[in-house]
This record gives structure tokens, C-alpha cells and sequence, in this order.
């Protein structure tokens, strides 16, 4: 039976802050989480409000419900207690940061009362054998570098590792590579809000780059390295011209040639992965988009799915995409997460777990990715907060095996 739940402001790796949530039980048992938050946020997530008042809020509306009620156990009836606090459909209320705070330190307090790692509370006690391929973050600009690519983020996918530590190194060996051919060609580079280098280039010269960089680990490691592309192409759809607007290429796409791009990038650099490829509003080029893609080819929506099972029955009925980024905090509950994610597979599309531009070192959905089974996990290549995640998973394989 929970007996406290404890709120307070931490901060983010961007230093913002955000809300942690402690869950206290009667037989001792203890959960702490953090909320992470979006930089290219969806039109349709759940609302982040300020932690302030995201914190008071739920001190008023949630915890007195959940206190001496709830058992953290009980995932489905404490994220249920959550949404009759919150009262709205979108957590406007009590805020989507309290809400998946205290949905993901109840799930942690369920399993620190059960004594079983948290993949396992949540999967069952048969999960743990599979392990998702982490994509890895390596170039990348959009809303999370100013100046920097067009397309947010060039995703490195170890598709042939033989174990999760083996992806893992290779994509932080990617990392690496890319950071060495960026000095081959004196092009001088930061990184963006989730590790990735973001250099003044266009999205061209990063093709070429990755590509390289791929190449390079998949001889050193000698198992098959591929890659994917986060569009996030909502940032930029301009719903005036209906265009698509590569500013630092300078160039501009209508929906059918935006669809042409991705179907021809797809094919030219055999893409195991793209998300958000056109506005997430459009979900008949999505479907276009599909229909013209290999079925290998995972077709993923996160703006578009925002991990609403709504939104994502709505493109299972119109065919648009094959797969759904799963990201707890644009829903507000790891119920909401798990529902999506089950919708996703009833209906042959597979969930891709993530992170967050804003994240902390919270390491929850590296327990989520195991317990669900999804291919592949996008949280990063490098840095705390990043290699947080990381190394849980590494961790998870280590003790599981
Ligand atoms: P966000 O970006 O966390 O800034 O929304 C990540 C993504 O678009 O996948
Ligand atoms: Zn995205």
C-alpha cells in the first residue's frame, strides 16, 4: 500500500527542471522516477506544465488519492487513479511530468515490493531473453541544435549485434567515427540536446558522413551496421505553402516530392528505420509513404502516434506507418505506454521504445524496452544521460544471462 508519494523539481540534462517523484510503501518498498521532456514536442501529447505547478497540482488532485489507497503493485489502478485526479484527457491538470513520474516510481515501488527488477515486474518473469537494438543518435540538428542539419537526427542501428553491449560500443564507436571524418574534412562541430555531433552541414554531406562512419565499425566490429533517420518533418512542414523546408540545404519539398525524397533515401542508403518522415498531420502520406517502402523498412510515427492508442487506430485503420515510437511522457502513464504498445502488435506494427531530448538519469524505459520485447530502443549514443539508459540495458544482460 503506498503511503507517500514525494515530489520535487530536479534537473534535466538541458539543466530545465522537471518533476522527480518518490513512492514510499507500507512493507517498505521504494520507487524514484523522473519525467524527461521533448524539445520537437507533437501537436497532440499530453500537456507538460511547469513543474511548479505540475507539482502542486498533483500534491492537491493525486497524492492524497493514491496515499493509504493505491498499491504500487497495482500499475493499471494507481495510472487510473491518476487520470480521475487529473480529470482531463490530456493531463492539463496535474500535468503529464507529474503523471509519468509518479506512473513509472509506483512501478519501480511495485518491484522493489516483489524484489524483481523492474523489466520483469512489468514483462513477466519470461522476459529478459531478447534485447532491442539501441539506435544511436550520431548527427543530428533540427529543434535540437540551432545551425546545425535538417533532418533531427541520423540513427545507427547495429542490426547484426550479437549482444546489446556489442551494439552498444558500436554505436558509441559511430560516434567516434563520425567525430574523426568530421576532422578529416575541418568541418568544426558541438553536439545537440541528445549527444549527437550537430555540425554546419546539410543533410547531403551528413549522408555521406554516416555512411562512411557506418561502414568503418561494421569492418572493425565485423557484424552489420546500419542506419535510420529521425525526419521530425512536423518542424518542418509550413501548413501555409504546405511545403516542406530544408533551410540549410535551401531547399523546399511539396507532400508527393517529400514522399519521393524519403522513398529515394530509403533505397539509396537501404534505411532499416525512419521516423516522423512527413507532418503529423498527414496521414495519408504516411500511408503513401509506406505503401512504397520495403515492409523491412520500419515506417515509425511519434509526432503522428504521440503513444495514443487513438491516434494510432486511426493509422492502423488508413494504413500509415508500420511501427509506433513508444515515449511514456506524451501519454503521462506507463498504462497508456503498455496499451499502445499492445495495440501496435495486434495489429502488426511494432513499438520502438524512446527517450527524450530532455532526459535525466532516470533509467525506466530501458525496463520498458526489455519487458515489451520491442526491436529496437532510441535512447542515445553518448553522455550521462544517455549511457544512463545504456548501461541498464547492459546490466539487464548481464544479470538475466
Ligand atoms: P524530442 O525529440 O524529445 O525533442 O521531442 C525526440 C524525437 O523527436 O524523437
Ligand atoms: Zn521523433
Amino acid at each position: 500500500l503506498i503511503t507517500d508519494v514525494r515530489l520535487r523539481r530536479i534537473l534535466d540534462s538541458r539543466g530545465n527542471p522537471t518533476v522527480e517523484a518518490d513512492v514510499l510503501t507500507e512493507s517498505g518498498g521504494f520507487g524514484r522516477a523522473a519525467a524527461p521532456s521533448g524539445a520537437s514536442t507533437g501537436e497532440y501529447e499530453a500537456v507538460e506544465r511547469p513543474p511548479t505547478e505540475a507539482i502542486a497540482a498533483a500534491r492537491e488532485h493525486a497524492v492524497p488519492r493514491l496515499v493509504g489507497e493505491a498499491y504500487a503493485g497495482n500499475q493499471r489502478e494507481v495510472d487510473a487513479i491518476l487520470h480521475a485526479a487529473d480529470g482531463t484527457d490530456d493531463f492539463s491538470e496535474i500535468g503529464a511530468n507529474s503523471a509519468v513520474a509518479i506512473s513509472m516510481a509506483a512501478a519501480k515501488a511495485g518491484a522493489d515490493v516483489l524484489g524483481a527488477p523492474l523489466f520483469q515486474h512489468l514483462g513477466g518473469t519470461f522476459r529478459g531473453q531478447n534485447f532491442p537494438v539501441p539506435l544511436g543518435n550520431v548527427v543530428g540538428g533540427g529543434e535540437h541544435a540551432a545551425d546545425a542539419t535538417d533532418i533531427q537526427e541520423f540513427l545507427v542501428a547495429p542490426v547484426g549485434a550479437p549482444s546489446v553491449e556489442d551494439a552498444v560500443f558500436a554505436n558509441a564507436a559511430a560516434h567516434a567515427a563520425v567525430a574523426d571524418l568530421l576532422e578529416e574534412r575541418d568541418v568544426p562541430s558541438g553536439k545537440g540536446d541528445e549527444g549527437a555531433w550537430a555540425p554546419s552541414i546539410d543533410d547531403s554531406e551528413a549522408f555521406e558522413i554516416v555512411e562512411e562512419a557506418v561502414s568503418r565499425v561494421e569492418d572493425e566490429v565485423g557484424f552489420e551496421v546500419r542506419f535510420g533517420l529521425d525526419v521530425a518533418a512536423a518542424e518542418m512542414y509550413d501548413a501555409d505553402s504546405e511545403t516542406y523546408e530544408y533551410e540549410s540545404a535551401g531547399e523546399s519539398r511539396d507532400t508527393a516530392e517529400q514522399i519521393a525524397y524519403i522513398a529515394d533515401l530509403v533505397s539509396e542508403y537501404d534505411l532499416v528505420y525512419v521516423e516522423d518522415p512527413l507532418d503529423e498531420n498527414d496521414y495519408d502520406a504516411f500511408a503513401d509513404l509506406t505503401d512504397e517502402v520495403d515492409e523491412e523498412t520500419l515506417v515509425c510515427g511519434d509526432d503522428l502516434f504521440v503513444t495514443n492508442t487513438e491516434r494510432l487506430q486511426e493509422g492502423i485503420d488508413r494504413g500509415a506507418a508500420n511501427s509506433i515510437l513508444i515515449k511514456p511522457n506524451q501519454i503521462g502513464t506507463l498504462t497508456d505506454a503498455f496499451d499502445a504498445i499492445e495495440l501496435a502488435g495486434a495489429n502488426g506494427y511494432e513499438s520502438v521504445v524512446s527517450h527524450r531530448s530532455g532526459e535525466t538519469e532516470d533509467a525506466t524505459i530501458a525496463h520498458l524496452a526489455v519487458a515489451t520485447d520491442v526491436p529496437y530502443v532510441k535512447t542515445g549514443a553518448v553522455g550521462g544521460e544517455r549511457t544512463a539508459k545504456l548501461n541498464e540495458l547492459i546490466r539487464i544482460a548481464d544479470d538475466a544471462t
